[in-house]
Protein backbone atom coordinates (compact mmCIF):
# COMPACT_ATOMS: atom_id res chain seq x y z
CA UNK A 1 0.00 0.00 0.00
CA UNK A 2 1.43 3.37 -1.07
CA UNK A 3 1.95 5.87 1.79
CA UNK A 4 -0.88 8.30 0.40
CA UNK A 5 -3.75 5.93 0.45
CA UNK A 6 -2.81 4.17 3.69
CA UNK A 7 -5.80 3.06 6.07
CA UNK A 8 -5.49 3.33 10.06
CA UNK A 9 -5.30 -0.68 9.74
CA UNK A 10 -2.24 -2.12 7.83
CA UNK A 11 -2.36 -5.03 6.07
CA UNK A 12 -0.01 -6.90 7.93
CA UNK A 13 1.51 -6.85 12.03
CA UNK A 14 3.93 -9.48 11.03
CA UNK A 15 6.99 -7.55 9.85
CA UNK A 16 7.42 -4.74 12.50
CA UNK A 17 9.26 -6.48 16.07
CA UNK A 18 7.40 -3.99 18.08
CA UNK A 19 10.00 -2.67 21.15
CA UNK A 20 9.26 -3.52 24.80
CA UNK A 21 6.05 -5.62 23.23
CA UNK A 22 4.28 -9.21 23.92
CA UNK A 23 4.62 -9.59 20.08
CA UNK A 24 2.80 -12.62 20.15
CA UNK A 25 -0.26 -11.24 21.98
CA UNK A 26 -0.25 -7.87 20.79
CA UNK A 27 -0.74 -9.06 16.98
CA UNK A 28 -3.74 -11.40 17.87
CA UNK A 29 -5.74 -8.29 19.55
CA UNK A 30 -3.53 -5.34 18.54
CA UNK A 31 -3.82 -1.69 19.88
CA UNK A 32 -3.60 0.62 17.52
CA UNK A 33 -4.11 4.24 18.05
CA UNK A 34 -5.13 6.59 15.32
CA UNK A 35 -6.07 9.84 16.08
CA UNK A 36 -4.57 12.25 19.37
CA UNK A 37 -5.87 15.72 20.20
CA UNK A 38 -5.67 17.58 23.81
CA UNK A 39 -6.22 14.72 26.61
CA UNK A 40 -7.66 12.25 24.36
CA UNK A 41 -6.57 9.63 22.16
CA UNK A 42 -8.82 7.53 19.25
CA UNK A 43 -8.50 3.92 18.85
CA UNK A 44 -8.47 1.97 15.46
CA UNK A 45 -11.80 1.12 16.44
CA UNK A 46 -13.30 3.99 16.95
CA UNK A 47 -12.77 4.44 20.56
CA UNK A 48 -11.98 7.59 22.50
CA UNK A 49 -9.56 7.08 25.58
CA UNK A 50 -8.23 9.91 27.88
CA UNK A 51 -4.26 9.60 27.84
CA UNK A 52 -3.43 9.39 31.81
CA UNK A 53 -0.07 8.80 31.40
CA UNK A 54 1.04 11.80 28.72
CA UNK A 55 1.81 8.97 25.91
CA UNK A 56 5.36 7.41 27.99
CA UNK A 57 5.47 10.86 29.68
CA UNK A 58 6.17 12.68 26.70
CA UNK A 59 3.07 15.38 26.13
CA UNK A 60 2.67 16.89 29.13
CA UNK A 61 1.48 20.12 26.52
CA UNK A 62 -1.60 17.96 25.17
CA UNK A 63 -1.33 15.88 21.91
CA UNK A 64 -1.70 18.28 18.01
CA UNK A 65 -0.37 21.50 19.59
CA UNK A 66 -0.99 23.15 16.80
CA UNK A 67 2.12 25.67 17.59
CA UNK A 68 4.79 23.07 17.46
CA UNK A 69 3.46 21.02 14.44
CA UNK A 70 3.38 24.58 12.96
CA UNK A 71 7.11 25.47 14.05
CA UNK A 72 8.45 21.99 12.63
CA UNK A 73 6.73 21.98 9.36
CA UNK A 74 8.14 25.87 8.40
CA UNK A 75 11.58 24.71 9.67
CA UNK A 76 11.24 22.03 7.80
CA UNK A 77 10.42 24.07 4.62
CA UNK A 78 13.12 25.87 5.26
CA UNK A 79 16.15 23.79 6.80
CA UNK A 80 15.48 20.53 6.75
CA UNK A 81 18.45 19.33 8.09
CA UNK A 82 22.25 20.24 8.07
CA UNK A 83 25.37 18.06 9.75
CA UNK A 84 25.65 19.18 13.18
CA UNK A 85 29.59 18.15 13.54
CA UNK A 86 32.01 21.36 13.10
CA UNK A 87 28.88 23.31 11.35
CA UNK A 88 25.48 24.47 12.94
CA UNK A 89 22.46 26.73 12.20
CA UNK A 90 20.88 29.50 14.44
CA UNK A 91 18.02 28.00 15.97
CA UNK A 92 20.05 24.85 18.17
CA UNK A 93 22.47 27.74 19.82
CA UNK A 94 18.65 29.91 21.17
CA UNK A 95 17.01 26.76 22.26
CA UNK A 96 20.62 26.09 24.51
CA UNK A 97 20.26 29.04 25.75
CA UNK A 98 16.63 29.06 26.51
CA UNK A 99 17.43 25.95 27.92
CA UNK A 100 20.15 26.89 30.10
CA UNK A 101 17.80 29.55 31.33
CA UNK A 102 15.67 27.00 33.41
CA UNK A 103 18.19 24.48 34.40
CA UNK A 104 19.45 25.09 38.14
CA UNK A 105 22.66 27.98 38.11
CA UNK A 106 25.54 27.01 36.70
CA UNK A 107 24.13 24.21 34.65
CA UNK A 108 24.38 25.90 31.48
CA UNK A 109 26.22 23.71 28.83
CA UNK A 110 23.59 21.91 26.18
CA UNK A 111 24.71 18.94 24.46
CA UNK A 112 21.93 17.30 22.49
CA UNK A 113 21.30 13.83 21.54
CA UNK A 114 18.64 11.99 20.64
CA UNK A 115 16.07 10.16 23.25
CA UNK A 116 17.01 9.86 26.73
CA UNK A 117 19.00 6.43 26.21
CA UNK A 118 21.28 8.57 24.42
CA UNK A 119 21.53 11.56 26.64
CA UNK A 120 22.64 9.06 29.89
CA UNK A 121 25.37 7.41 27.08
CA UNK A 122 26.53 10.74 26.97
CA UNK A 123 26.38 11.67 30.21
CA UNK A 124 28.78 8.61 31.14
CA UNK A 125 31.47 9.32 28.78
CA UNK A 126 31.23 13.63 29.09
CA UNK A 127 31.85 12.37 33.24
CA UNK A 128 34.73 10.08 31.85
CA UNK A 129 35.95 12.84 29.91
CA UNK A 130 35.98 15.37 32.65
CA UNK A 131 37.96 13.46 34.57
CA UNK A 132 40.55 12.74 32.37
CA UNK A 133 40.59 16.29 31.61
CA UNK A 134 41.35 16.88 35.54
CA UNK A 135 44.39 14.57 34.87
CA UNK A 136 42.34 11.88 37.37
CA UNK A 137 41.92 9.09 34.81
CA UNK A 138 41.39 6.34 37.19
CA UNK A 139 38.04 7.03 37.63
CA UNK A 140 36.02 4.51 35.65
CA UNK A 141 33.70 3.47 37.99
CA UNK A 142 29.75 4.07 38.00
CA UNK A 143 26.94 3.48 40.47
CA UNK A 144 23.43 3.36 39.23
CA UNK A 145 20.56 2.02 41.39
CA UNK A 146 18.54 -0.53 42.24
CA UNK A 147 15.03 -0.18 39.98
CA UNK A 148 16.63 2.37 37.98
CA UNK A 149 15.60 3.31 34.37
CA UNK A 150 18.03 4.78 31.73
CA UNK A 151 16.89 3.87 29.07
CA UNK A 152 18.32 0.59 26.47
CA UNK A 153 22.09 1.31 25.56
CA UNK A 154 24.89 -0.26 26.59
CA UNK A 155 25.62 1.78 29.26
CA UNK A 156 22.27 3.56 30.21
CA UNK A 157 21.24 -0.72 30.23
CA UNK A 158 24.42 -1.44 32.96
CA UNK A 159 22.99 1.75 35.18
CA UNK A 160 19.79 0.79 34.77
CA UNK A 161 18.33 -1.88 38.05
CA UNK A 162 16.07 -3.23 36.41
CA UNK A 163 16.79 -6.93 36.37
CA UNK A 164 14.99 -7.97 33.35
CA UNK A 165 16.69 -5.49 31.14
CA UNK A 166 19.74 -6.73 32.19
CA UNK A 167 20.04 -10.43 32.87
CA UNK A 168 19.58 -11.21 28.84
CA UNK A 169 22.78 -8.66 27.84
CA UNK A 170 24.99 -9.47 30.91
CA UNK A 171 27.88 -10.81 28.93
CA UNK A 172 28.09 -7.22 27.16
CA UNK A 173 27.25 -4.86 29.82
CA UNK A 174 30.06 -2.30 31.03
CA UNK A 175 32.55 -3.66 33.68
CA UNK A 176 33.08 -1.66 36.98
CA UNK A 177 29.18 -0.69 37.72
CA UNK A 178 27.45 -0.93 41.42
CA UNK A 179 24.10 -0.22 42.33
CA UNK A 180 22.62 1.01 45.26
CA UNK A 181 19.31 -0.11 47.04
CA UNK A 182 16.11 1.31 45.49
CA UNK A 183 14.48 3.74 48.50
CA UNK A 184 11.34 1.99 48.03
CA UNK A 185 10.35 1.09 51.66
CA UNK A 186 7.26 -1.51 53.16
CA UNK A 187 6.17 1.55 54.99
CA UNK A 188 5.89 3.69 52.03
CA UNK A 189 2.90 1.92 50.41
CA UNK A 190 0.25 4.55 50.42
CA UNK A 191 2.24 7.49 51.53
CA UNK A 192 1.71 11.07 49.32
CA UNK A 193 4.84 12.58 48.59
CA UNK A 194 8.20 12.26 50.18
CA UNK A 195 8.42 9.32 52.64
CA UNK A 196 9.33 10.65 56.17
CA UNK A 197 11.85 7.29 56.54
CA UNK A 198 14.47 5.84 54.39
CA UNK A 199 17.18 8.79 54.33
CA UNK A 200 19.92 6.05 55.24
CA UNK A 201 19.31 4.50 52.29
CA UNK A 202 22.02 7.32 50.76
CA UNK A 203 24.64 5.30 53.08
CA UNK A 204 24.76 2.69 50.20
CA UNK A 205 26.83 5.16 48.22
CA UNK A 206 29.10 5.78 51.19
CA UNK A 207 29.42 2.31 51.63
CA UNK A 208 30.45 1.32 47.86
CA UNK A 209 32.71 3.90 47.90
CA UNK A 210 34.82 2.54 50.94
CA UNK A 211 34.39 -0.75 48.98
CA UNK A 212 35.78 0.02 45.92
CA UNK A 213 37.38 3.30 46.71
CA UNK A 214 35.66 6.38 46.12
CA UNK A 215 38.41 7.75 44.28
CA UNK A 216 37.71 5.29 41.58
CA UNK A 217 33.85 6.39 41.14
CA UNK A 218 33.04 8.53 38.04
CA UNK A 219 29.48 9.33 38.76
CA UNK A 220 26.77 8.57 40.16
CA UNK A 221 23.45 8.54 38.72
CA UNK A 222 20.02 8.44 39.93
CA UNK A 223 16.77 9.35 39.03
CA UNK A 224 15.13 12.10 41.69
CA UNK A 225 11.70 9.87 41.78
CA UNK A 226 12.35 6.45 39.64
CA UNK A 227 9.57 6.56 37.27
CA UNK A 228 9.68 3.75 35.55
CA UNK A 229 9.24 1.27 37.89
CA UNK A 230 6.03 3.41 39.40
CA UNK A 231 7.04 6.49 40.92
CA UNK A 232 9.18 6.03 43.68
CA UNK A 233 9.49 9.10 45.54
CA UNK A 234 13.06 9.82 47.33
CA UNK A 235 12.63 10.11 50.96
CA UNK A 236 13.37 13.37 52.81
CA UNK A 237 17.25 14.08 53.14
CA UNK A 238 17.82 10.96 50.44
CA UNK A 239 19.27 13.33 47.67
CA UNK A 240 20.96 15.85 49.96
CA UNK A 241 22.81 13.17 52.07
CA UNK A 242 23.57 11.54 48.08
CA UNK A 243 24.96 15.15 47.21
CA UNK A 244 27.03 15.39 50.00
CA UNK A 245 28.95 11.87 49.54
CA UNK A 246 29.62 12.55 46.00
CA UNK A 247 30.91 15.70 46.77
CA UNK A 248 33.00 13.99 49.78
CA UNK A 249 34.67 11.54 47.12
CA UNK A 250 34.97 14.02 44.17
CA UNK A 251 32.49 11.63 42.80
CA UNK A 252 29.91 13.71 39.68
CA UNK A 253 26.72 13.49 40.41
CA UNK A 254 23.89 12.92 37.53
CA UNK A 255 20.44 13.70 37.34
CA UNK A 256 18.14 11.42 34.91
CA UNK A 257 14.96 13.62 34.51
CA UNK A 258 14.01 11.64 31.29
CA UNK A 259 10.82 11.81 32.94
CA UNK A 260 11.01 14.59 35.87
CA UNK A 261 12.25 17.21 34.15
CA UNK A 262 9.98 20.06 32.44
CA UNK A 263 7.73 20.55 35.18
CA UNK A 264 6.66 16.51 36.34
CA UNK A 265 7.19 17.72 39.83
CA UNK A 266 5.82 21.51 39.63
CA UNK A 267 9.20 22.37 39.13
CA UNK A 268 11.03 22.78 35.39
CA UNK A 269 13.61 20.37 37.28
CA UNK A 270 13.42 17.74 40.50
CA UNK A 271 16.41 19.27 41.05
CA UNK A 272 15.17 22.52 42.10
CA UNK A 273 12.31 21.36 43.72
CA UNK A 274 14.20 19.40 45.92
CA UNK A 275 16.80 22.16 46.36
CA UNK A 276 19.85 19.34 45.29
CA UNK A 277 22.19 20.30 42.55
CA UNK A 278 23.85 17.60 40.49
CA UNK A 279 26.58 18.26 38.00
CA UNK A 280 24.69 17.12 35.10
CA UNK A 281 21.57 16.94 34.48
CA UNK A 282 19.46 14.74 31.34
CA UNK A 283 16.43 15.10 29.76
CA UNK A 284 14.19 13.77 26.81
CA UNK A 285 10.87 13.44 26.44
CA UNK A 286 8.41 16.42 27.31
CA UNK A 287 11.73 18.45 25.93
CA UNK A 288 9.83 18.54 22.29
CA UNK A 289 6.09 17.18 23.66
CA UNK A 290 7.74 14.04 22.47
CA UNK A 291 6.61 15.29 18.81
CA UNK A 292 10.36 14.49 17.45
CA UNK A 293 13.33 12.37 19.31
CA UNK A 294 16.16 14.62 20.82
CA UNK A 295 17.49 14.38 24.24
CA UNK A 296 19.76 16.87 26.08
CA UNK A 297 22.88 16.90 28.51
CA UNK A 298 22.73 19.77 30.40
CA UNK A 299 25.99 20.09 32.32
CA UNK A 300 28.40 22.34 34.30
CA UNK A 301 29.65 25.12 32.90
CA UNK A 302 33.40 24.52 34.78
CA UNK A 303 33.31 20.72 33.48
CA UNK A 304 33.00 21.67 29.86
CA UNK A 305 35.25 24.67 30.37
CA UNK A 306 37.90 21.73 31.97
CA UNK A 307 37.08 19.12 28.96
CA UNK A 308 37.80 22.45 26.42
CA UNK A 309 40.71 23.73 27.99
CA UNK A 310 42.58 20.59 27.67
CA UNK A 311 42.33 19.40 24.64
CA UNK A 312 45.54 19.67 23.10
CA UNK A 313 44.06 18.83 19.31
CA UNK A 314 44.84 20.36 16.20
CA UNK A 315 42.23 23.25 14.89
CA UNK A 316 39.64 21.33 13.78
CA UNK A 317 39.34 18.60 15.70
CA UNK A 318 36.91 18.13 18.23
CA UNK A 319 37.59 18.41 21.94
CA UNK A 320 35.19 15.89 22.81
CA UNK A 321 35.11 12.97 20.59
CA UNK A 322 31.42 12.34 20.79
CA UNK A 323 27.88 12.71 18.36
CA UNK A 324 25.29 12.19 16.61
CA UNK A 325 24.10 12.36 13.19
CA UNK A 326 20.98 14.08 14.89
CA UNK A 327 22.70 15.99 17.87
CA UNK A 328 19.95 18.67 17.49
CA UNK A 329 18.71 18.71 14.00
CA UNK A 330 16.50 21.52 13.05
CA UNK A 331 13.09 19.82 13.44
CA UNK A 332 13.33 18.38 16.90
CA UNK A 333 14.95 22.15 17.31
CA UNK A 334 12.46 24.06 15.85
CA UNK A 335 9.62 22.05 18.37
CA UNK A 336 12.16 22.86 21.36
CA UNK A 337 11.81 26.10 21.13
CA UNK A 338 7.73 26.01 20.64
CA UNK A 339 7.52 24.20 23.71
CA UNK A 340 9.57 26.39 25.41
CA UNK A 341 7.35 29.18 24.60
CA UNK A 342 4.29 27.46 25.54
CA UNK A 343 6.55 26.84 28.88
CA UNK A 344 6.40 30.28 29.16
CA UNK A 345 3.33 31.54 27.84
CA UNK A 346 1.07 29.57 29.88
CA UNK A 347 3.20 29.38 33.33
CA UNK A 348 2.94 25.69 32.71
CA UNK A 349 5.53 24.60 35.70
CA UNK A 350 3.10 26.23 37.90
CA UNK A 351 0.20 25.25 36.20
CA UNK A 352 1.60 20.95 37.28
CA UNK A 353 2.13 22.53 40.64
CA UNK A 354 -1.50 24.02 41.11
CA UNK A 355 -2.56 21.09 39.97
CA UNK A 356 -1.21 18.36 41.77
CA UNK A 357 -2.52 17.76 44.84
CA UNK A 358 -6.11 17.43 43.44
CA UNK A 359 -4.33 14.55 41.00
CA UNK A 360 -2.71 13.06 44.03
CA UNK A 361 -6.01 13.01 46.32
CA UNK A 362 -7.51 11.36 43.33
CA UNK A 363 -4.99 8.99 43.17
CA UNK A 364 -5.23 8.38 46.65
CA UNK A 365 -8.91 7.94 46.56
CA UNK A 366 -8.73 4.13 45.03
CA UNK A 367 -6.79 2.95 48.21
CA UNK A 368 -9.93 1.18 49.01
CA UNK A 369 -9.73 -0.71 46.31
CA UNK A 370 -9.15 -4.44 47.19
CA UNK A 371 -6.50 -5.20 44.68
CA UNK A 372 -4.57 -2.24 45.01
CA UNK A 373 -1.51 -2.74 47.17
CA UNK A 374 0.16 0.85 47.10
CA UNK A 375 0.19 3.91 45.71
CA UNK A 376 2.83 6.61 45.75
CA UNK A 377 3.00 10.04 43.73
CA UNK A 378 4.50 13.53 43.06
CA UNK A 379 3.62 16.54 41.29
CA UNK A 380 1.86 15.01 38.66
CA UNK A 381 3.30 11.76 38.35
CA UNK A 382 1.81 8.28 40.47
CA UNK A 383 2.07 4.82 40.28
CA UNK A 384 -1.33 1.98 41.46
CA UNK A 385 0.56 -0.98 42.28
CA UNK A 386 -1.56 -3.73 41.73
CA UNK A 387 -1.36 -7.25 43.98
CA UNK A 388 0.45 -9.88 42.42
CA UNK A 389 -0.82 -12.50 40.61
CA UNK A 390 0.92 -16.04 40.11
CA UNK A 391 4.09 -13.97 38.08
CA UNK A 392 4.92 -10.14 38.44
CA UNK A 393 3.68 -8.22 35.53
CA UNK A 394 0.20 -10.51 34.74
CA UNK A 395 -2.07 -8.46 37.40
CA UNK A 396 -0.20 -4.88 35.64
CA UNK A 397 -1.15 -5.93 32.48
CA UNK A 398 -4.88 -7.62 33.11
CA UNK A 399 -5.92 -4.48 35.25
CA UNK A 400 -4.46 -2.27 32.19
CA UNK A 401 -6.58 -3.83 29.70
CA UNK A 402 -9.32 -3.37 31.55
CA UNK A 403 -8.42 0.26 32.22
CA UNK A 404 -7.98 0.44 28.37
CA UNK A 405 -11.99 -1.25 27.58
CA UNK A 406 -13.10 1.54 30.44
CA UNK A 407 -11.70 4.30 28.42
CA UNK A 408 -8.07 5.15 30.02
CA UNK A 409 -4.95 4.50 28.45
CA UNK A 410 -1.29 4.46 30.44
CA UNK A 411 1.35 2.43 30.76
CA UNK A 412 2.50 -0.40 33.61
CA UNK A 413 5.25 -1.60 34.63
CA UNK A 414 5.13 -4.80 35.93
CA UNK A 415 2.02 -4.80 38.35
CA UNK A 416 2.12 -0.92 38.86
CA UNK A 417 -0.24 1.23 36.70
CA UNK A 418 2.10 4.74 35.68
CA UNK A 419 -0.73 7.33 35.83
CA UNK A 420 0.58 10.90 34.69
CA UNK A 421 -1.69 13.44 33.28
CA UNK A 422 -0.88 16.04 30.84
CA UNK A 423 -0.35 19.13 32.54
CA UNK A 424 -3.07 20.80 30.26
CA UNK A 425 -5.64 18.83 32.17
CA UNK A 426 -8.21 20.70 33.90
CA UNK A 427 -9.95 19.03 37.06
CA UNK A 428 -12.75 17.51 34.91
CA UNK A 429 -10.61 15.93 32.94
CA UNK A 430 -8.91 14.43 36.39
CA UNK A 431 -12.12 13.11 37.74
CA UNK A 432 -12.39 11.22 34.17
CA UNK A 433 -9.11 10.29 34.79
CA UNK A 434 -9.52 8.35 38.40
CA UNK A 435 -13.34 7.34 37.29
CA UNK A 436 -12.35 5.37 34.60
CA UNK A 437 -9.51 4.17 36.54
CA UNK A 438 -11.64 2.89 39.42
CA UNK A 439 -14.01 1.29 36.60
CA UNK A 440 -10.94 -0.62 35.39
CA UNK A 441 -9.62 -1.80 38.36
CA UNK A 442 -13.21 -2.77 39.82
CA UNK A 443 -14.06 -4.98 36.26
CA UNK A 444 -10.16 -6.07 36.34
CA UNK A 445 -11.38 -7.28 40.41
CA UNK A 446 -14.45 -9.10 39.03
CA UNK A 447 -12.32 -11.03 36.48
C1 LIG B 1 14.61 8.27 33.49
C2 LIG B 1 14.77 7.77 32.09
N1 LIG B 1 15.97 7.82 31.50
C3 LIG B 1 16.16 7.41 30.23
C4 LIG B 1 15.11 6.91 29.50
C5 LIG B 1 15.34 6.44 28.11
O1 LIG B 1 14.76 7.32 27.20
P1 LIG B 1 14.51 6.89 25.69
O2 LIG B 1 13.49 5.82 25.69
O3 LIG B 1 14.08 8.17 25.04
O4 LIG B 1 15.82 6.43 25.16
C6 LIG B 1 13.84 6.85 30.07
C7 LIG B 1 12.70 6.34 29.31
O5 LIG B 1 11.61 6.15 29.78
C8 LIG B 1 13.67 7.28 31.40
O6 LIG B 1 12.48 7.22 32.00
Amino acid sequence: MSSSNRTNIPNSLNEHWMPFTDNKTFKKNPRLITDAKGVYLTNHQGKKMIDASSGLFCNPLGHGRKEITEAVSKQLDKLDYCQPFNQGYGGSFELATRIAKKTPEGINRIFYTICGSTAVETAIKIAIAYHRAKGDSKRFRFVGRERGYHGMNIGATTVGGMINNVKTFASVLMPGVQHMRHTHLPEHKFVKGQPDTGVEMAEDLERIAMNFGGENIAACIVEPIAGSTGTLVPPKGYLKRIREICDKYGILLIFDEVITGWGRTGSAFASQEFGVTPDMITMAKATTNGVIPMGVVAVKEEMYDAVLDSSKNPEGTPELFHGYTYSGIPAAVAAGLAVQDIFDKEDIFNRAKEMSPYFQDGLHSLKDLKEVVSIRGYGMMGGVEMRMKDKPGKSGFQTFKHCYDAGVNFKNTGDTLIIAPQFICEKKHIDEIIEKLRTGISNYSKS
